[in-house]
C-alpha cells in the first residue's frame, strides 16, 4: 500500500483571501501563471493580486498558458519569469495548474534546458500554490503535469512528481465557467474515478476517495442537465474533482486518459468529452463486481444509461479511420501505456474499446 498526500487543501468561500497569510509565507516574489481570460472572468486572478500586494510580496504575471499547454509554451513562461522568484501559484484548469508544475521544476534548476522537462532524474522545484477554476482536473492537488509534445503529436505526464504546497478551492470561481466547461470538467473528474478504481494500483486508500465522490457524482447529471448554478453545485463539483485527484494521485489514470490523448492533439475534442467516450467500453471490459460496484454508488442502473448519460452531456465523436489505427497502434505497441489497466489488453480488445466508444468515418 501506498500513500502521499503533502499538499495543504482548503474549500470554502473567499478562499484566497481567508488564506492570505498561507500564501503569503511561500516567499516574497511570486509568479503567477495562468490563461488569457477565464482568471480575470471569475475574479481569481484580482483576489490573488490583492492578497500578494496587501502583504508586500513583489509578482510578475505570465497570462499565456494555452490549452493543453505544450514544452514551448511552457519554457516561453520560465524565460519571462523574474530570477528572484520564490514561488509558483497556477490559477485556472489543468492547464495553467498543469503548466505552472512545469515552470517550478525548470526555475528551481536555472541551468538546465527543457530537456528535464521529460528526464527521468531526482529535480526539485519551487513551492507551487494551485487555485483551479474549473471542476475536473485535479491538478491542484495530484503531482502530474501533463504537456503537448508536438514532435509526437499527443500529450503525455512528466516523470515528475510534483505536488503543489498548498491548494485553495474557491467554487464561486465556477459561477462564470460556461456550461460546456461544469460538463466537460465534470465527466473528467468521473474519468478519474473510473479509472483509479479499475487500476493495478488501486489499494484501499485510493478506493476510499473513488467510494465516496462516485457516491457523490450522482447528484452530477441533475445539477448539469438542469443547470442547478448554486454555491452548493460547485462545491460538489470542486470537491468531487478533489478527491478523484486524490485518487489518481495514487494510482495514475488509465486506457481512456491514453486514447483521448491523441483525439484532443489532432481533432481539438476537449479533454474531458475526449476521456468520456471511452469510459464505459473500458468498464465493460473490467470485472463485473467492480464495474457494478461503480455504477451502484454512482446511481446508473446500467453501463449503458451511464453511457447515453455522458452523451447526452458531452455529445459523441467522429473519429477518423487512420487516427483510429494510429492510435491502436501506438498503444498496443507500448507496454508503459496500458500499464495501469487490470485487464490483459491487445490490438483485439483496443478495437473493441474504440467501435463502441467513437463513431469511425
Ligand atoms: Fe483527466
Amino acid at each position: 500500500m501506498y500513500y502521499k498526500l503533502p499538499t495543504e487543501l482548503h474549500c470554502e468561500k473567499n478562499c484566497i483571501i481567508n488564506h492570505a497569510d498561507d500564501i503569503c509565507a511561500h516567499g516574497k516574489s511570486a509568479y503567477i501563471i495562468t490563461g488569457k481570460h477565464s482568471s480575470k472572468e471569475n475574479g481569481s486572478l484580482n483576489d490573488v493580486i490583492s492578497v500578494l500586494e496587501s502583504g508586500h510580496i513583489s509578482y510578475k504575471i505570465f497570462d499565456g498558458v494555452c490549452e493543453n499547454p505544450s514544452i514551448e509554451n511552457v519554457m516561453e513562461a520560465v524565460k519571462t519569469a523574474s530570477e528572484s522568484t520564490d514561488f509558483v501559484i497556477g490559477i485556472g484548469g489543468g492547464s495553467p495548474l498543469d503548466a505552472s508544475k512545469a515552470v517550478s521544476l525548470m526555475l528551481a534548476n536555472p541551468d538546465k534546458n527543457e530537456d528535464l522537462l521529460y528526464q527521468k532524474c531526482d529535480a526539485g522545484y519551487l513551492p507551487v500554490v494551485t487555485i483551479p477554476t474549473t471542476c475536473g482536473t485535479g491538478s491542484e492537488i495530484t503531482p502530474y503535469s501533463i504537456l503537448t509534445i508536438h514532435s509526437l503529436c499527443t500529450k503525455s505526464s512528466l516523470p515528475h512528481k510534483i505536488y503543489p504546497s498548498l491548494a485553495l478551492i474557491d467554487p464561486m470561481y465556477l459561477d462564470s465557467a460556461p456550461d460546456t466547461v461544469l460538463k466537460n470538467t465534470a465527466i473528467d473528474a468521473l474519468g478519474h474515478l473510473i479509472e483509479s478504481y479499475i487500476n493495478k494500483n488501486a489499494s484501499g486508500i485510493s478506493k476510499m476517495f473513488c467510494n465516496h465522490a462516485l457516491s457523490m457524482w450522482k447528484a452530477v447529471p441533475y445539477i448539469l442537465k438542469n443547470n442547478i448554478r448554486s454555491y452548493e453545485s460547485y462545491e460538489l463539483l470542486m470537491m468531487i474533482s478533489a478527491y478523484a485527484g486524490m485518487a489518481i494521485s495514487h494510482t495514475g489514470t488509465s486506457l481512456p486518459h491514453k486514447l483521448s490523448y491523441p483525439l484532443t492533439y489532432e481533432r481539438n475534442v476537449p479533454h474531458g468529452k475526449a476521456v468520456g467516450t471511452f469510459l464505459c467500453a473500458y468498464m465493460r471490459h473490467a470485472d463485473i463486481y467492480s464495474c457494478n460496484h461503480i455504477l451502484s454508488l454512482c446511481g446508473f442502473a446500467t453501463v449503458q444509461i451511464l453511457a447515453d448519460t455522458i452523451h447526452e452531456l458531452c455529445g459523441h465523436i467522429e473519429v477518423p479511420l487512420s487516427l483510429a489505427k494510429k492510435s491502436v497502434k501506438d498503444i498496443s505497441s507500448d507496454p508503459k501505456k496500458l500499464g495501469n489497466c487490470p485487464y490483459p489488453v491487445n490490438e483485439e480488445i483496443l478495437w473493441d474499446i474504440y467501435n463502441e466508444s467513437v463513431k469511425i468515418i
